[in-house]
Formats: C-alpha cells, sequence, structure tokens
C-alpha cells in the first residue's frame, strides 16, 4: 500500500511538473534561480553586418529593406563598392582571423559578469555555427569557416560563466519567410522548415542556458510556434531545468508572456516592475554592432554604466551590456577598457550586486542619488554621485540600537546619528577613494 501511494505520488508530482503549449502554463514556469542571481551578462552582437560597420547591425535593411532605403546607406554602397555588390557578398570578408574565443572569455569574466549571450543569428539570417538548415549562409561554410557559436561557449564555460544564445525568429529576406508574409501568416513554410528545425538543432547542440529570442513583431506566436517550441524547451530539452527565455515570441508578447521581460530595448522603468526583467544595452549608444565610424563621444563612459547598472539591478532588474566586435574578431579595446572597468568596480561593489533584492525604498535623493538593494541583513545603499561634504543623510532605513554602517572597501565602521527617533540617519563618511565607477556602496547593518 506504501510502495504503491508513493508511485502514484511520483507519477502525479512528474504530470504536474509538465508544461503545456498555452502561456498560462508557460508562464508559470519559475525561472531558474541562477538568471536572477548573475544580475550581469554581456551581450555580443557579430555577424556579416559587422563587415560594412556602417550604421548599425540593420544596415542590410537600411540598404535595401526598407521603402524608402536610407540615402546614407546607398551612397555609402556606391562611393565604396563596385556597382551590383550584393549583401551576401559581404560574407566572404567576415573572417574572425584574430578571434580568439580565450581571450573574449578572460575580458567577459574580467567585466564581473556572470553570462554572455551572442548572436547566433540575427535578422539577416547567417547563423555563426554550421546549420544544416543555413546552407552557405553559415560562418563554417564561407567567411571565418569556423563554429563561432561553439568555439565562444566552451571558453566562456571554461571560466564558469553561463552561455546564451540569441536567435532572431525573422529573417528579413528568406524567400520561406517572404512567402508567409505574403500569405498574411496564415501559411507556415519558413517555421516548418527553416526556423524550428534550427532552432531545436541548436538547443540540442550547443545547450545554450539563456534563448534570447528576438524578431517575433511581424507575426503572432502561434505563427511562430512558440508555445509549442517553449514547452518541449521546459519539458524534454537537454536544458529543461536551466533554460532561461525572454520575451519576444510574437506580436503582443513582450512585457507580457514568456520567461524574463525585456519589453523593449533599453527598457528603463520608472518603478519596481513585478515580473522579472532584463534591461539591454549597448556601449555604443547607436548601435549593436560594430561601427568603423563610432566616435568616442558616442559611448557610454563608465560611470554611467555604473549608474544604469545599479538603477537596473535596484529595481529588480539584470543588466545586459552589449559590446559589437570587429569581422576580424577583435573586441575594440575601448569596449574592453570599459568591460574591465565595470569588474573593477564590482570587485568591490559586487557585494551589493550579486543575488542581491530591491528593497523596500529602491532610491531616494536626500543628499545625493542613492539606490538600495539587500541581502541577507544588509542593506546597500549605493551613491552615484560624490556627496559634496563628508555627511550623507539617508531617510528610508530605520534604525535600531545595534545599527552599523560600512563602506564596502573599506574595513572601518562609520560614525553616525539618527536623524529622527529610529527614522533617518547621518552618516560621517571617510575621505572616499577613488572609485573606477564613480558611485560608492554603504552597507547597513542592524536596520529595517
Ligand atoms: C577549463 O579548462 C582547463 C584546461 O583545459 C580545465 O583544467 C578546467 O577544468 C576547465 N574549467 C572548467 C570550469 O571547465
Ligand atoms: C506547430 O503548431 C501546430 C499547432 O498550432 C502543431 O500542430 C504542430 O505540431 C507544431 N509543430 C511543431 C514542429 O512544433
Ligand atoms: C538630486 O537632487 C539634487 C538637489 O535637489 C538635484 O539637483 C538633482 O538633479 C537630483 N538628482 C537626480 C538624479 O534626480
Amino acid at each position: 500500500m506504501l510502495a504503491v501511494s508513493v508511485l502514484v505520488v511520483a507519477l502525479v508530482s512528474q504530470t504536474a511538473a509538465r508544461y503545456t503549449a498555452d502561456w498560462t502554463s508557460l508562464d508559470a514556469r519559475p525561472l531558474p534561480p541562477w538568471y536572477d542571481e548573475a544580475k550581469v551578462g554581456i551581450f555580443v552582437h557579430w555577424g556579416v553586418f559587422s563587415v560594412p560597420g556602417f550604421g548599425s547591425e540593420w544596415f542590410w535593411w537600411h540598404w535595401q529593406g526598407q521603402q524608402p532605403p536610407d540615402q546614407k546607406c546607398v551612397s555609402y554602397m556606391s562611393k565604396n563598392y563596385p556597382p551590383g555588390f550584393s549583401y551576401p557578398e559581404f560574407a566572404p570578408q567576415f573572417q574572425a582571423q584574430f578571434f580568439n574565443p580565450e581571450d573574449w572569455a578572460d575580458i567577459f569574466k574580467a567585466s564581473g559578469a556572470k553570462y554572455v549571450v551572442l548572436t547566433a543569428k540575427h535578422h539577416e539570417g547567417f547563423t555563426n555555427w554550421e546549420s544544416p538548415n543555413s546552407w552557405n549562409w553559415n560562418s563554417v561554410d564561407t567567411g571565418p569557416h569556423r563554429d563561432l557559436v561553439g568555439d565562444l561557449g566552451e571558453a566562456v564555460r571554461n571560466r564558469s560563466l553561463h552561455y546564451g544564445l540569441y536567435n532572431s525568429l525573422y529573417e528579413w529576406f528568406h524567400p520561406l519567410y517572404l512567402i508567409d508574409k505574403k500569405n498574411g501568416f496564415k501559411t507556415q513554410e519558413f517555421v516548418l522548415h527553416k526556423l524550428l528545425p534550427e532552432l531545436y538543432n541548436m538547443v540540442v547542440r550547443y545547450r545554450p542556458e539563456v534563448i534570447w529570442s528576438d524578431g517575433d513583431w511581424e507575426a503572432p506566436d502561434t505563427y511562430w510556434n512558440s508555445t509549442q517550441f517553449l514547452a518541449w524547451l521546459y519539458n524534454d530539452s537537454p536544458v529543461k531545468d536551466t533554460i532561461v527565455t525572454n520575451d519576444r515570441w510574437g506580436s503582443g508578447c513582450a512585457c507580457k508572456h514568456g520567461g524574463y521581460y525585456n519589453c523593449e530595448d533599453k527598457y528603463t522603468p520608472g518603478q519596481l516592475p513585478k515580473h522579472k526583467w532584463e534591461k539591454c544595452t549597448s556601449v555604443d549608444t547607436l548601435s549593436w554592432g560594430y561601427r568603423r565610424n563610432m566616435k568616442m563621444s558616442e559611448l557610454m563612459n563608465l560611470p554611467t554604466i555604473i549608474e544604469d547598472l545599479v538603477r537596473t539591478v535596484a529595481l529588480g532588474g539584470n543588466y545586459l551590456l552589449n559590446v559589437g566586435p570587429t569581422p576580424d574578431g577583435m573586441i575594440p579595446t575601448v569596449f574592453e577598457e570599459r568591460l574591465r572597468g565595470v569588474g573593477a568596480w564590482l570587485e568591490i561593489n559586487g557585494e551589493a550586486i550579486y543575488a542581491s533584492e530591491p528593497w523596500r525604498v529602491q532610491y531616494e535623493n536626500t543628499t545625493v542619488p542613492v539606490w538600495y538593494t539587500f541581502k541577507g541583513t544588509a542593506v546597500y545603499a549605493i551613491m552615484t554621485t560624490k556627496p559634496p561634504k563628508l555627511t550623507l543623510q539617508l531617510l528610508g532605513p530605520k534604525t535600531s540600537a545595534t545599527t552599523k554602517v560600512t563602506l564596502l572597501g573599506n574595513p572601518h565602521s562609520l560614525p553616525w546619528s539618527p536623524v529622527y527617533p529610529n527614522a533617518g540617519l547621518t552618516v560621517l563618511l571617510p575621505e572616499l577613494p577613488y572609485s573606477p565607477g564613480q558611485a560608492w556602496t554603504l552597507r547597513l547593518d542592524g536596520i529595517k
């Protein structure tokens, strides 16, 4: 009898754990905990678009897709390339001759990021791996003649970083996609014969821990078979226990369905969202892909990046910071410097970031802007501006007899006095040390 009921319980709990191909079921899946704890990731946009390196990774569309075309792209081509030069002719110039995945992974590790997301396939349709469904339009048949997705994955995982893959659902110019589009997405030639076989294959081959889906907005999730794919991913795929996905699975899905929410690119909520989210943003403010004509003034500087990261984490988000490598496989040194700067800041202040949670109060600007996080018994107050004097007033925390204040990176506890009985405190700061991100963290213990 006991054996039978154990068996029944086992069967019931097995059944209960399976997801069905509808949003009610899929949306109820808890996010694997590694993702929220990680907080910081690196996004990498790399593909044939890195070769023209002009405008952005949307170059092909701006040049030959949209009507009317972008005149800057048209004249860039007519001035620099022979008449009739076609976009696929850029592929052989995607050489990746200096690509050393170990060097990239060292830089990503040094940035303090805990995960890396590479474009496996952007809207141009070129796959950075030998997809059997992308004949002669992939990085092994042409260009680098190399499995970029596999090679980077190995180096990234070797440094105990999680590895994710960006995948565009739509492809601007794929003939089957264009047929379906013409049919008002009542047919699924592209989805059944290109997208899905490729996606299943990609997951089984590379076992990504994030699928960063994109390019979903022209058609509903029913066209993309998104819920069927996700049910397989969560129930039966080799990454069912660790995989995390975003919210771009069909028009109307963003900010509503899927795993964590990206909502829109560079989404910056004003208040604490109810659902786990991620801000993706790019060091180059004008592009995700490499631009040959990028200027220093168009890049985020380190204090801006740190402020953005801190705000995102204080509001419960993850921060996915993008860099665009060159077609020859280098991470531009200015991007490397930014990433190492983020890592230097996290080296001291990471205690307030990794595995933290949003606090009761997320922000105040009594003396200077301060963002709060908390973890265990500690509340962290991160100043993103240097206070003009050596006293800092905080009104959010409620103090007690055991309240203790320290500055991360400094072993001494700091003198403080209450502003009101049990509410607010004035902290006497030491001379603040150099901070690579111009942001300093106070650790507060024994407060409410
Ligand atoms: C990374 O590679 C080295 C050398 O091949 C190996 O000894 C080590 O176990 C690997 N580490 C991880 C986390 O895979
Ligand atoms: C796609 O979805 C339809 C139902 O809308 C289903 O019949 C079919 O099996 C699905 N195909 C795949 C490959 O998921
Ligand atoms: C913080 O307050 C100061 C003084 O009122 C103001 O000048 C500053 O713009 C505020 N900062 C932010 C980020 O709101």
